[in-house]
């Protein structure tokens, strides 16, 4: 996580994908995952670049409570003893600074999206895993194998630590046609950025579940995916979106 120091308040971030900010002492300081981002929203708007403290987080994630997503999941701050619901599973949240606590509503809607979709046997790949939830989400779920990676060596390392097989790094290091699910919570000019990779790991009847993207994006998205095919979309919290979609590949062999 990245942070950039503005000097005065900055209350209108335009397109920015910004992952958080805050006001401290006549100062913006601004949050972002990705490095490249964060570098040049800080030459725009004169600020300085650092790489973020988590401790900067504390308060908010002091405030974190239990609460119940979709029908399947309970997710909980690792402070919390009591245990899940009859019926839920727990997913615990972890403090830091890497993304996918369970907080953020484009992680709540992932995990939703995900109860609509067998997960029964089949192989998995988390693109942008943060902390590993989606990847534990895909193992409750029935899946046979999952495999996660993520750029950030804090984020794979905490995944690693929930259990999950990962590694850092982009996935260009894994074999064309492999996955019969993707989970992919990203920002959504990553989305654009990775379309084709989707394409290339995903098997000829896979399914893509994606969020990280507000509503206003999806036009681009999806049409930067003209090998998948939407069936389904929620509408979350700030415009954000969470959506399935199918391999057309396999709708043209079953024709
Ligand atoms: C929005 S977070 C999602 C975390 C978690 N999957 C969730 O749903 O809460 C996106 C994650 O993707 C990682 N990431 C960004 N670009 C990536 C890329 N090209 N390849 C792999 N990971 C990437 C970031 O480091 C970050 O941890």
């Amino acid at each position: 996580m990245y942070m950039v120091r503005v000097s005065g308040i900055l209350d209108d971030f335009g397109d920015w994908p910004i992952d958080g900010a805050e006001e401290r002492d006549g100062e913006s300081w601004v949050y972002f995952s990705n490095q490249v981002v964060a570098r040049s929203f800080a030459k725009a708007n004169g600020g300085k670049l650092e790489r973020a403290r988590w401790e900067v987080n504390l308060d908010y994630q002091r405030s974190w409570t239990a609460k119940p997503v979709g029908t399947r999941w309970w997710i909980a701050p690792e402070t919390d003893p009591e245990p899940a619901p009859e019926g839920r599973h727990r997913l615990t949240m972890r403090p830091g600074l890497v993304f996918g606590a369970g907080d953020h509503d484009t992680t709540c809607g992932t995990l939703e999206m995900m109860e609509r979709v067998s997960f029964i046997g089949q192989s998995v790949f988390d693109l942008g895993t943060g902390t590993g939830i989606l990847s534990e989400a895909a193992k409750v779920l029935g899946a046979a194998s999952v495999i996660a990676c993520d750029v950030e060596a804090d984020a794979s390392r905490m995944a690693h630590d929930r259990g999950i097989a990962t590694f850092q790094g982009p996935s260009s290091a894994l074999p064309d046609g492999r996955f019969d699910i993707l989970l992919v919570n990203i920002p959504g000019y990553v989305h654009l950025d990775l379309a084709p990779e989707y394409s290339r790991l995903a098997k000829p009847n896979a399914t893509l579940i994606l969020s990280g993207y507000y509503e206003w994006q999806a036009e681009r998205i999806e049409a930067a995916l003209p090998e998948f095919s939407k069936r389904d979309q929620i509408l979350l919290g700030d415009g954000w979106v969470a959506s399935i979609f199918s391999h057309a590949r396999a709708t043209a062999s079953s024709d």
